[in-house]
């Protein structure tokens, strides 16, 4: 069983699907109301616990009625908390969604308290850190917390994915230690200043990530699947699932949850990413984000089922 600490975001999402996304000053009647579990730290927390990981999460909620049910909600996934701290003023965080009838999102955080984890905190988790297989975090924290992540990974010599959502500017000795950075394109073109609009441009944006000293990059293309690059030859395309999406919110968590958990159970580089990919088409037939996360079964008979269709 893959043992994982998820340094990153909780907030609750707030999401109303709309008839399309609203544009500056405008208005739109929404329709159905949704409420749940969110944070991309959050989700993919619950992404690699429902595929059988074993699961540490460090956040910070507020001492608020949505930190309770965080907590809950995390024991109910089978997430340890023993690193999830409260604070005392800060809120727990939320997001703004609208989702539109082409599946496509649009998201407003406001981390609160989560935007508030310390280098204390992260430092707190150390023997979560030494037990563990992986280290997976986001951007969606303080950038206090994502460097004490990084940093005490690479002190413990553990390996480290970084998921660069949503973008902030992390410093070039930080990614000169992370493992894996998985960032979509938009965050491939700020990283490097490519824009990724087919797989040519995706190998340059990855290219310049390699120089950076990251071991591994792989950018996340949505319906195209994934551009992986991990230095040695010119780096592949592996296909994404075609499935009907109705929420496309929360893909890329559901993706990183399950890399982290197939490349440090073992699988190869590729196996860990188709197996990552159908994740994350599983997890946008449904409505929600961590709610969305599909089971271990759920993911064998997909594959299976692709197997015996194809
Ligand atoms: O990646 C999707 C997530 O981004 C949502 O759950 C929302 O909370 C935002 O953090």
């Amino acid at each position: 069983m893959a043992k994982i600490v998820v340094v990153g975001s909780y907030v609750v999402d707030l999401m109303s699907r709309t008839p399309h996304i609203p544009s500056a000053g405008e208005t739109v009647l929404g329709g159905p109301f949704q409420m749940g579990p969110g944070g991309k730290g959050g989700n993919q927390a619950v992404a690699a616990a429902r595929l059988n990981s074993n699961v540490t999460m460090v956040t910070k909620v507020g001492k608020d009625i949505f930190g309770n049910d965080a907590i809950q909600n995390f024991e109910q996934e089978g997430i340890s908390t023993q690193y999830i701290t409260r604070h005392p003023k800060e809120q727990t965080g939320t997001a703004l969604i609208a989702v539109d009838n082409n599946s496509e999102n649009m998201i407003v955080v406001s981390p609160g308290a989560c935007g508030l984890i310390t280098k204390q905190d992260v430092e707190a988790a150390r023997s979560a850190f030494i037990e563990s297989d992986i280290v997976l975090l986001q951007l969606e924290t303080s950038i206090e917390a994502v460097k004490a992540t990084i940093e005490l990974a690479h002190e413990l010599n553990k390996p480290v994915i970084l998921n660069p959502a949503p973008y902030q500017e992390v410093t070039p000795d930080l990614l000169a230690k992370v493992t894996y950075i998985t960032p979509n394109e938009t965050e491939a073109k700020l990283l490097t200043g490519v824009e990724v609009t087919s797989e040519s441009s995706a190998r340059e944006a990855a290219k310049k990530l390699i120089a950076t000293g990251v071991k591994t990059v792989i950018i996340t293309l949505g319906k195209r699947g994934c551009f992986v690059y991990d230095g040695r030859d010119e780096g592949r395309l592996i296909d994404a699932y075609n499935v009907l999406a109705v929420d496309t919110t929360g893909a890329g968590d559901a993706f990183n949850g399950a890399f982290a958990t197939y490349i440090s159970s073992g699988y190869s580089l590729d196996e860990a990413i188709i197996r990552a990919n159908a994740v994350g088409a599983l997890a946008v037939t449904k409505v929600g984000t961590a709610i969305a996360m599909p089971y271990k079964d759920e993911l064998e008979s997909f594959l299976q089922d692709k197997v015996t269709s194809n």
